[in-house]
C-alpha cells in the first residue's frame, strides 16, 4: 500500500483490511461533492485552533495555503481520489500531510470526522438550500406572469374532476403560487436548523483543547452553536426536515403535472406546452408527450422514499455518531439534484406554456357551470336554498335533455321552473358574471386575481 493510502487508524490494527470491505465502507464516490464545504471547515477550524493558540499562527498560515491549494487541485482536476482512505475528510487530510507535510498532521487537533462530517452537510445543504430557494422564487415569478396575463381568462373549475363552477385561469394559477409559497417558508424555516455549527464536539464528547466554538461558527456564517455534544454529532434532523418540506414541493410539483398532463390533451386542449418541453413517439407520428411533467410526477415517489429512507435510518440508533449515518448522503444528494432539476424545468417552463382561451371557455360553457349562480339568484329572489337547489337541479335535468345549457334556455322556459325568475337572469347566467360575482378576497373574480397578483408581488420582491 502507498504512503498516500495509509490509514490514519492503521496504529492499533496487525491485519490490513479485507478489499470489499474497505470497498463497501468507503464513501468516497458520493462524499466527495462535499469537497469545498469539508475545505471551508477544516480552514475555519485551522483559524480557530490558531486564535487560542493550539497552532501557531505559522502553522495555521501553512496549513490554510495547504488547503487551499488543495480546492485548487480538486477544482482542475488534479486530485485523485482513494477508496483506501474511504472519505473525502481523510482524502483531504492525507492529502495535505502530502504536500505540506507533518504540520498537516496538526489540523485534526481537538476535532473529529464525527463532528467534522456533520458540519459539511450542514454546509453544503445550506447552500443548496439558497440556490432551491432562487428557483422557487423563479417559478412563483413565471406563475405571476402567466396569473397577470390570464386574469380574465375562464375555464371550467372542477370538484372531483367534474364541471363544478367557473372560475379564471389567473386565480388556479395562483392557488399554484400560493403552494409554493408555503413551500418556500417551509425550507426558510428549515435552514435556520441546518444552519447550526456542530465543530467543536469532536467524537462525542467534546474536546480538552481551549476551543472557541464561537468563532469557528462566525467563520462559517453560522447562526448559532449545537449545544451538546452527543446531539451535535448523531443529529440529522435536518436532513429528515429538509427531505420532507422536499417532498411537499414534489408533491405539489406532481399536482401541477397531473393537470397540466390533463389539460394538454387533445381531449382537453386547454393548454400547449411548447415543443421544447415535449418529446415525441417512435412509433406514432403525430405524437407530443408531456414528459416533462410526467416525469416530474414519477420523481414524486423516490423523494418520498428518501425521506423515509432518512426516517429509518435513524430510529435505531443509540446516541451518538453510529457507520449508519454515512448512509444519510445519497438520499440526501438525490433529493437535493433531482428537486434542482424539476424546479428549474418548471421555472422555464412556466412562462412559455401557450394558454388556449377558446377552449377553457367552451369547456366551462358545457357542464352547468353556473348552476349555483342560478340558485343564489333565487335565494336573493327570497327562495331558501334548499328549495333553489331542487329547482335549479329540475332545470338542469331539462337542460341534459333537450341539449341547452342554462342560459341558452328561454326566459320563459327557465320560468316553467320558479316563476321568480325574471329577465336580468340572463346576467347572472354568464360565465363572466358568474366568476365577476365572486368578488371577495380569496374569490375568483379577475378583479380579485389582480389584488391577488398585485400583493403576490410586493411580498415576493
Ligand atoms: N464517512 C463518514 C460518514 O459519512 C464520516 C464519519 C466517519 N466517522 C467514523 N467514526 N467512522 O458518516
Amino acid at each position: 500500500m502507498s504512503k498516500q493510502n495509509d490509514k490514519p487508524w492503521a496504529g492499533r490494527f496487525t491485519e490490513p483490511t479485507d478489499a470489499f470491505v474497505e470497498a463497501f465502507t468507503a464513501s468516497i464516490n458520493f462524499d466527495k461533492r462535499m469537497y469545498k464545504h469539508d475545505i471551508m471547515g477544516s480552514l475555519a477550524h485551522a483559524r480557530m485552533l490558531a486564535k487560542v493558540k493550539v497552532l501557531t499562527q505559522k502553522e495555521c498560515d501553512t496549513i490554510v495555503r495547504g488547503l487551499q491549494d488543495i480546492e485548487q487541485d480538486i477544482e482542475q482536476g488534479n486530485f485523485t481520489w482513494s477508496t483506501a482512505l474511504e472519505d473525502i475528510h481523510m482524502n483531504i487530510e492525507a492529502r495535505l500531510t502530502d504536500r505540506i507535510g507533518d504540520v498537516g498532521k496538526k489540523l485534526h487537533t481537538g476535532r473529529s470526522r464525527n463532528d467534522q462530517v456533520a458540519t459539511d452537510i450542514r454546509l453544503y445543504l445550506r447552500e443548496q438550500i439558497d440556490i432551491l430557494q432562487a428557483e422557487l422564487k423563479r417559478l412563483q415569478q413565471g406563475l405571476l406572469q402567466v396569473a397577470e396575463q390570464e386574469s380574465d381568462t375562464i375555464m371550467p373549475g372542477f370538484t372531483h374532476l367534474q364541471t363544478a363552477q367557473p372560475v379564471t385561469l389567473g386565480h388556479h394559477l395562483m392557488a399554484w403560487f400560493e403552494m409554493l409559497q408555503r413551500d418556500s417558508e417551509r425550507l426558510m424555516d428549515c435552514r435556520k436548523r441546518v444552519n447550526v455549527l456542530p465543530l467543536g464536539s469532536a467524537a462525542l464528547a467534546g474536546t480538552t483543547y481551549p476551543i472557541d466554538r464561537e468563532f469557528t461558527a462566525r467563520e462559517l456564517g453560522f447562526d448559532g452553536i449545537c449545544l451538546n455534544s452527543l446531539d451535535a454529532v448523531s443529529d440529522r434532523d435536518f436532513a429528515i426536515e429538509f427531505t420532507s418540506a422536499a417532498s411537499l414541493i414534489m408533491m405539489h410539483l406532481s399536482r401541477f403535472s397531473e393537470e397540466l398532463i390533463l389539460w394538454s390533451s387533445a381531449q382537453f386542449n386547454f393548454v400547449d406546452l411548447g415543443d421544447k418541453f415535449c418529446t415525441g413517439s417512435s412509433i406514432m407520428p403525430q405524437k407530443k408527450n408531456p414528459d416533462v411533467p410526467e416525469l416530474v410526477r414519477g420523481k414524486t415517489g423516490r423523494i418520498y422514499g428518501h425521506l423515509i429512507s432518512l426516517l429509518t435510518i435513524m430510529k435505531g440508533q443509540p446516541l451518538a455518531y453510529n457507520k449508519d449515518n454515512q448512509e444519510d448522503k445519497e438520499p440526501l444528494f438525490d433529493t437535493i439534484d433531482n428537486l434542482r432539476g424539476c424546479l428549474r424545468l418548471y421555472a422555464d417552463m412556466m412562462p412559455q406554456i401557450k394558454v388556449n382561451r377558446e377552449s377553457m371557455y367552451d369547456a366551462a360553457k358545457r357542464g352547468f357551470s353556473t348552476a349555483t349562480d342560478l340558485a343564489d339568484y333565487l335565494v336573493r329572489k327570497g327562495v331558501p336554498f334548499r328549495d333553489a337547489h331542487e329547482i335549479v337541479g329540475k332545470a338542469v335535468r331539462h337542460g341534459i335533455d333537450s341539449g341547452k345549457d342554462l342560459s341558452e334556455m328561454e326566459l320563459e322556459e327557465l320560468q316553467g321552473f320558479s316563476s321568480t325568475i325574471e329577465h336580468d337572469i340572463f346576467e347572472v347566467l354568464t360565465l363572466e358574471g358568474s366568476v365577476a360575482a365572486r368578488n371577495h378576497i380569496g374569490g375568483t373574480a379577475p378583479e380579485q386575481v389582480r389584488a391577488a397578483i398585485k400583493c403576490a408581488q410586493q411580498r415576493h420582491t
